[in-house]
């Protein structure tokens, strides 16, 4: 059975939490309330241990919860952290990373997807620093269920009622479903640039970071696939629980993608793949004076026409178009050209692309309107990226 924390701060909406342990029950999933200190001030945690049928939590201190370390523990068993009402002490505690009390705290502890419904006064809702906040968290990953409008409880009318309890649980069970969506799959991402090598000391490359890669790696993670990242070099963590296999030509990364390859169902080339390599690739370095003022390239193998070519029926095949001009025609002819089921086409230059934490995306498919995302982060685009996927895959199901 599945476990949700369902964190009750002090807005007067929290009387609805109430119908948001019902509505989780309803479906089968067992809930954990923890409520904040105010909060406890406005409804009896009692109230909420009675419908939940468990213990609700307030302290950080207080037995047994501190014998066992129970923000930590409960963060392992939970499928989602859902916090409903969220005030806007809530929502600036997670986004500045405090963790002062045990929602706060298991909000740093956990794993597990987060979705938030904030309710608060409209101007506190709307306020800059509110909406920084909110906007932080969002590039974490954390999800929202937006307020509505209506009347408030300062008798002002505006945005900042706390969303109906169906639309909270609702929400709340696509995230869970989601931590399984992939499950069974083996996801093969590749990442960053390649560096091809003139010499030891210098190489031809491209300024890709391997954001994007690292996201779509954690992303198919989070959705319970098996994963094999293949990166070229870049400064990044690598993704917990994907398999990681450095590499640093294209020549390495097309030999991992081939091994990789039989078993994937799921390909996404994510990594800008050097077009050219040197002819004459030097084992000592090369001093200024033995370099003619010419060096011969040649061209790389394209490692994602390879795999086009050698697709069997059920895998699913994704590339990028990195394009300075002409972005959709050019993505159009990269899709036919190495028979990808999707093309993820976006601007690269100044600014850009490369090495940003945002991204824009127009998402191409055969015979089927473009997609366009505008700009999100990158963890968030590759979330629209696997929507997309599992939407076509299950499509081709049925
Ligand atoms: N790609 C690849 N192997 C290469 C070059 C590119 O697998 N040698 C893959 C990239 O990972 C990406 C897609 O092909 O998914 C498109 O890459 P892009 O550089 O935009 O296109 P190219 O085919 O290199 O075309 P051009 O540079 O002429 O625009």
């Amino acid at each position: 059975m599945k476990k949700v924390a369902l964190g009750v701060s002090s807005s007067i909406g929290i009387y609805k939490a109430c119908e948001v342990v019902r509505g989780f029950q309803k479906n089968g999933v067992e809930v954990q309330v923890v409520m904040t200190r105010n909060a406890a001030r406005l409804i009896s945690p009692l109230l909420f241990s009675g419908l939940s049928g468990t213990t609700t939590i307030v302290g950080l201190f207080e037995e047994p919860m501190a014998r066992t370390v129970g923000h930590i523990s409960l963060a392992k068993e939970i499928a989602l952290l859902c916090v409903a009402p969220a005030t806007a002490n809530v929502i600036g505690k997670f986004s500045g990373g405090v963790a002062d009390d045990f929602l706060s705290t298991l909000f740093l502890a956990s794993r597990a997807p987060v979705l938030i419904a904030p309710a608060m006064n409209e101007a506190m809702y709307l306020h800059p620093q509110t909406q920084a906040n909110i906007a932080r968290l969002r590039a974490l990953g954390v999800e929202f269920v937006e307020p509505e409008k209506g009347y408030l409880a300062c008798g002002d009318e505006g945005w900042g009622r706390l969303a109906e309890p169906e639309s909270i649980v609702k929400e709340g069970l696509r995230l869970i479903g989601r931590t399984a969506s992939l499950k069974g799959k083996t996801v093969l991402v590749t990442a960053g640039p390649t560096r091809e090598h003139l010499d030891p000391v210098r190489f031809l490359s491209n300024p890709s970071s391997g954001k994007m890669g690292y996201e779509l790696a954690r992303e198919a993670v989070a959705r319970g696939a098996e994963v094999i990242l293949v990166s070229g070099p870049t400064s990044l963590v690598p993704p917990a629980g994907a398999r990681t296999e450095f590499v640093r030509t294209a020549a390495e990364m097309q030999e991992a993608c081939l091994r990789a390859f039989p078993k994937a169902d799921i390909v996404v080339m994510a990594a800008a793949v050097s077009d050219f390599r040197f002819k004459d690739v030097r084992t000592r370095k090369a001093g200024k004076a033995e370099v003619g003022p010419a060096l011969a390239v040649e061209k790389t193998p394209d490692i994602l026409a390879l795999l086009g070519g050698k697709k069997r029926p059920g895998q699913f095949l994704v590339g990028f178009a990195a394009e300075t001009h002409d972005i959709l025609a050019h993505a159009r002819k990269k899709l036919v050209a190495k028979k990808a089921d999707l093309m993820v086409a976006n601007a690269v230059g100044e600014g850009e692309g490369f090495g940003t934490d945002d991204n824009a995306v127009r998402i191409i498919a055969a015979s089927r309107p473009v997609q366009v995302t505008g700009l999100l982060s990158k963890l968030e685009t590759s979330r629209v990226i696997f929507d997309r996927i599992e939407a076509a895959l299950e499509k081709k199901r049925r």
